[in-house]
């Protein structure tokens, strides 16, 4: 690992964080791409700290814009010339609906659009660094969603739900499409469910969606960052695709296992059952109520 290069985004936090630690620890020279530079400098000692590897560096970039994504890879390519793995970790979650200072939608250009940028404008580093791997984590969300492309990024009807459903199908697509275009260049591309992860990904959301993510989590015993990077017999994770898996092994969505997968949805079940019994059905009828007059509101404004 000593000579190999690899480019982390979102490397201060959670999967990203995880992932960055392992590759450090595995003796890799890591690129931390990280928005905020305190947040980074903080995640880059710590790193450095704990894996003794002084070959790990913070490059500044902004996935919502796509001015900061051209300026990161310029910087990169002053400094390397070749790329082995880039780790496409970074995400956002929130509620209500925000706009990037480039006018797009922030999740969407965020996880979809920075990262499909950032990927194509590093594609000739990866070529050169052949045998080299595109990571992108999604998610399992996709599933019972199509793409809505006269509304790519929830400008006519807004539904926090299905927009993040929509972004996780996008990357998967995404990634389908870029392992068929580097088909034969030595560079695989695959994305993955990493399984429920303890990570700060709520920290943006409302109070009583934080306080279901802390009660789901209690029950739950989600995986560790590092856990989730690191390879784990029972899950579908980022060194199993790093590292177990051979170059040819291409174009693939994997998930946890079926029995992580079948408890989560077990837990997820309980806590509506819960939520129904504490708040009382009429909860249940007025969200019934809300969610029609949401759909009337769509289709008229179509
Ligand atoms: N955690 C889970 O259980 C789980 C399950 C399925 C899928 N996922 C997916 O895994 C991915 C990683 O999430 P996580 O759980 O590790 O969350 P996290 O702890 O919140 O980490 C997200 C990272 O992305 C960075 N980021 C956000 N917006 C950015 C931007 N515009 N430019 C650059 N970096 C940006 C954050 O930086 P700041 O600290 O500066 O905000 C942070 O470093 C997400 O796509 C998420 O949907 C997570």
């Amino acid at each position: 690992m000593n000579s190999k290069t690899y480019v982390v985004t979102g490397a201060n936090s959670g999967l990203g964080w995880g992932s960055a630690l392992l590759l450090a620890q595995m003796g890799a020279n890591v690129v931390m791409l990280c928005r905020n530079r305190q947040r980074g400098e903080v995640a880059l000692a710590e790193i450095r700290q704990r894996s003794g590897n002084p070959n790990v560096e913070l490059i500044l970039a902004d996935l919502a814009s796509q001015a900061s994504i051209r300026r990161f890879v310029e910087t990169f390519e002053s400094r390397h010339d070749k790329l082995h793995g880039l780790l496409n970790c970074a995400g956002i979650a929130t509620f209500h609906r925000r706009v990037t200072p480039d006018g797009l939608e922030v999740k969407f250009a965020t996880e979809y659009l920075g990262h499909f940028l950032l990927t194509n404008l590093l594609v000739d580093a990866l070529r050169a660094g052949a045998p080299s791997r595109v990571v992108t984590v999604s998610g399992e969300d996709h599933r019972g969603v199509t793409i809505d492309f006269d509304d790519l990024q929830g400008e006519r009807s807004w539904n926090v739900v299905r927009h993040g459903k929509q972004v996780v199908l996008a990357k998967i697509l995404f990634t389908y499409e870029l392992a068929r275009r580097l088909e034969g260049t030595g560079v695989s591309a695959n994305t993955l469910c990493p399984g429920l992860t303890r990570t700060n990904l709520a920290r943006h959301m409302p109070w009583y969606v934080r306080l279901y993510a802390a009660v789901r989590f209690a029950l739950a015993h989600p995986q560790t960052p590092e856990e989730g990077a690191s390879h784990n017999t029972n899950r579908s994770t980022l060194s199993a695709i790093l590292f177990h898996f051979s170059i040819n092994f291409s174009g693939e969505f994997l998930t946890p296992t079926e029995q992580a997968r079948l408890y989560q949805l077990l837990l997820t079940g309980l806590m509506a059952v819960a939520v129904t019994l504490i708040w009382g059905p009429q909860t249940l009828t007025r969200r019934r109520e809300s969610r029609e007059g949401n759909l009337v509101t769509g289709r008229a404004e179509r």
